[in-house]
């Protein structure tokens, strides 16, 4: 399969040189199939959804459900109720440390997370906390970058019940390293507690089965997995989501109203208030049918572990360069790589980069702490997709030798 020619924006050139696209894990590029049916949507079947006969609204509502059906399919939900639309992976973790916060934490509880989470894995239960007295419990990363599950066991047993959810990444957008979630969410059970994973990056890099993982809620961005800006999922299991309060209050989540009682919509529109972004999320759809044949190409996935071992191999081979997250066990990395160099600033690499048509990231990555416990404040990042080649890996590799060169 030839991954690029469904993607428009790999053929521009920036400052007169073919753009290397290689920052995806801050968002994905969009392909042919999202942005015709995101185009054909605003002509044809502008009308909101839910709400109205006329065939633009039902046209709308048929796409929005579409795009509902192709999610659960996607991560085995075992229903629609299951899969709530919202704007992203933050939204979807405020919502739940919000709605389950004021259920169920009280004051002296915690929250479990990691250290290596997105703040949006973190402040928003730090929020959450701060309002019922509660704390933050965080479950250290070692050197490498790996959490210890026995020391999420040993945590768990001390806190004798006090602690009431964990929330950890499925995949950390600093240190790219698949944390062994299935392991963390059955011992997490076995203490009672329930466990969200915040897979913005998961999505995009591993076939998630929310069933089999077990989890008890999973979110993730469209915009990370090849779908527009604007829209993101929470999959929650049934019983969370009908005995949680509602979030936001407006249209669509309301059975019926009186200015003494409202009683709430059924799921998913329990959750889902206010006129949605309908059409992101009926491009859910294409963005997914891409996100699995980009997944099931044998050559594709080949390619993908050969490009993560040539950048391991070839940037730890660079004097002065420190790699974070290098776990013990080279296949749980994606080809992700954060790193900072002797004597050159992240965000001066970054502009010598991009003067070259090289995207890449600078700066904390949303990860504050963690770069306080590797004793950093800016880091360099590159992050693959299937639709980056071994060509531009070698590019960016002599570029950014040349940078270095550059700037010490
Ligand atoms: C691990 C992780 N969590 C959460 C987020 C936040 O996603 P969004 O900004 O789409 O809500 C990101 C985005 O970079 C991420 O990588």
């Amino acid at each position: 399969m030839e991954a690029r020619t469904l993607f428009p924006a790999l053929d521009r050139e920036i400052y007169g040189k073919p753009l290397i696209y290689f920052d995806n894990a801050a968002t994905a590029q969009r392909p042919f199939s999202v942005l015709e049916l995101q185009q054909r949507l605003c002509v044809e079947a502008n009308g909101n959804i839910h709400r109205a006969i006329h065939k633009l609204s039902a046209d709308a509502t048929d796409a929005y459900e579409a795009g509902r059906e192709a999610v659960r399919r996607h991560i085995n939900a075992p229903a629609r109720e299951n899969v709530i639309f919202t704007s992203g992976t933050t939204a979807s973790i405020n919502l739940v440390a919000s709605c389950f916060c004021e259920r169920y934490l009280a004051a002296g509880d915690r929250i479990l997370i990691s250290e290596a989470e997105h703040h949006s894995n973190l402040v928003s239960w730090q929020i959450a906390c701060q309002r019922h007295g509660a704390a933050l419990d965080v479950l250290p990363v070692d050197e490498a970058g790996e959490i210890s599950p026995e020391e999420l066991e040993r945590r768990l047993k001390a806190a004798e019940g006090r602690i009431k959810l964990v929330a950890l990444a499925h995949i950390s957008n600093v240190l790219g390293i698949v944390n062994p979630v299935r392991e963390v969410v059955e011992t997490a059970h076995r203490y009672g507690v329930p466990v969200l994973l915040d897979g913005a990056q998961g999505i995009v890099h591993e076939r998630v089965d929310v069933q089999a993982l077990d989890c008890d809620f999973y979110a993730f961005s469209g915009h990370k997995v090849y779908a527009p800006t604007g829209i993101g999922v929470l999959y929650g299991k049934r019983e969370w989501l009908e005995a949680l309060p509602p979030y936001m209050g407006g249209g669509e989540m309301i059975e019926t109203v009186t200015f003494e009682k409202t009683t709430y919509a059924p799921l998913p529109l329990k959750y889902e208030a206010g006129t949605q972004n309908y059409v992101a999320a009926a491009c859910m759809a294409p963005a997914l049918e891409v996100a699995r044949q980009l997944a099931e190409d044998p050559a594709l996935q080949a390619a993908q572990r050969e490009m993560r071992d040539y950048l391991l191999e070839e940037l730890t081979r660079i004097e002065g360069l420190r790699l974070f997250g290098t776990p013990r066990d080279p296949e749980r990395k994606i080809p992700l790589f954060s790193f900072v160099v002797e004597g050159a600033f992240a965000s001066d690499l970054a502009q010598i980069l991009d003067k070259m048509g090289i995207a890449v990231r600078s700066g904390h990555m949303c990860a504050e702490p963690l770069l306080h416990r590797y004793g950093q404040t800016s880091l360099l990042r590159a992050s693959l997709a299937p639709y980056n080649t071994l060509a531009e890996c070698e590019t960016f590799v002599s570029a950014l030798r040349r940078a270095i060169k550059m700037l010490r």
